[in-house]
């Protein structure tokens, strides 16, 4: 018989479309399975700094919320109560503030929590873990770049996101016989260049994961060209690594610009770039991403349940199943360059500039 009687929740790190659904799911099942009561601690673990600042969550406050994009908690990529960034006396300081965390976390009740969040908001959780927290793990990124689960809820969205922006990207591309560049997110993996790419019929994807020449980008234009095409899509992922003399002239800043600069200055053709951004990380999630993040948010208030502390809950081989956090940060999953996923999208002529 477990001695919980009220948890936290928290979401950390970049939104993804489903937070809202595994906040739903897990207000619900806490509720309605356990009779617990939740509490929803905002913008992460800086929520917990300021205790006042949180709140009950009850069903009432998750009605409706399954459709929406974002999180109701609000979020932050900064918040690290390990080294907390504050300006004393006019000067920055960094300080360890773990314990307050801890303490506070405390005060308001809270038995255990269920952190949502990428590797960063992850690691945090493993460290107030090993502090004594009571704490579970719920994967989340659009970038579906962790090891431990075969897919986090998000990507399927900004895969269908960028998707559609290609195929917009398409007709006014072949109207205009232009060579159009399209970046999308994906900060050290290609996934969603990849799948996107695919879905979106792209002539040329470009990933971290596999090294290009603006050159071989340019003779497949021709190549094309040979045979009556006067257009092409090229998909770069944000997290590309430039060739040698890109990264001279390289600002920090888009690399699809910068691609779309170096493809139109060797192949003195007209090139456009559009940048997709956050809109891949904005609006209502798709079915699946609504599924697995419910899934998700029931997995891991069974976990506190069952007293699985330090772990995280995940997806392998399409069941729900939990790892150790320890075993899954700082593990990323890039896409394997001679995967099938690679290999299906040469075998239809896609270009990856090498
Ligand atoms: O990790 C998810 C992600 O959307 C990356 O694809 C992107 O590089 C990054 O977050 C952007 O973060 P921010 O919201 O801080 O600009």
């Amino acid at each position: 018989m477990s001695d919980i009687r009220c948890i936290g929740i928290c979401t950390g790190g970049g939104d993804a479309p489903g937070l809202n659904a595994v906040i739903r799911a897990a207000v619900k099942c806490a509720f309605l399975k356990y009779q617990w009561k939740v509490i929803g601690i905002p913008d992460g673990f800086d929520g917990l700094i300021w205790p006042e600042r949180s709140r009950e969550l009850t069903l009432k406050d998750v009605s409706g919320i399954l459709p929406r994009g974002g999180t109701i908690l609000g979020t932050t990529n900064r918040g690290n109560p390990f080294c907390y960034k504050t300006v004393e006396n006019g000067h920055e300081v960094i300080r360890d503030i773990s314990d307050e965390v801890i303490a506070n976390a405390a005060k308001l009740g809270i038995d255990a929590i269920i952190s949502i969040g990428g590797d960063g908001s992850q690691k945090i959780a493993l460290d107030l873990f090993r502090k004594g927290m009571k704490i579970v793990g719920v994967p989340k990124t659009i970038d579906n770049d962790l090891s431990a689960t075969e897919l986090t809820f998000g990507f399927d969205t900004a895969v269908q996101t960028a998707t559609e922006c290609i195929d917009k990207i398409h007709t006014t591309a072949e109207s205009h016989h232009r060579i159009m560049v399209v970046e999308v997110m994906g900060r050290d993996a290609g996934w969603i260049a990849l799948e996107a790419g695919i879905a979106g019929g792209a002539h040329v994807i470009l990933i971290p994961e596999i090294p290009f020449t603006v050159e071989n980008i340019c003779n497949y234009v021709t190549h094309r060209e040979g045979y009556g095409k006067r257009f092409t899509i090229v998909v770069v992922a944000e997290g590309i690594k430039l060739p040698p003399e890109l990264k001279q002239i390289s600002r920090g800043g888009s690399v699809g610009m910068l691609i779309g600069d170096a493809i139109s200055l060797v192949s003195r053709k007209e090139v456009r770039v559009s940048v997709l951004g956050h809109i891949q990380r904005g609006g209502s999630p798709t079915p699946f991403d609504r599924v697995l993040a419910t899934r998700f948010g029931v997995a891991a208030v069974d976990l506190i349940a069952q007293g699985g502390f330090g772990k995280m809950v995940c997806l392998q081989q399409e069941r729900i199943k939990a790892v150790d956090i320890a075993d899954a940060v700082g593990l990323m999953k890039a896409v394997d360059p001679q995967g099938e996923l690679v290999r299906t999208a040469r075998a239809i002529g896609i270009c990856f500039g090498d």
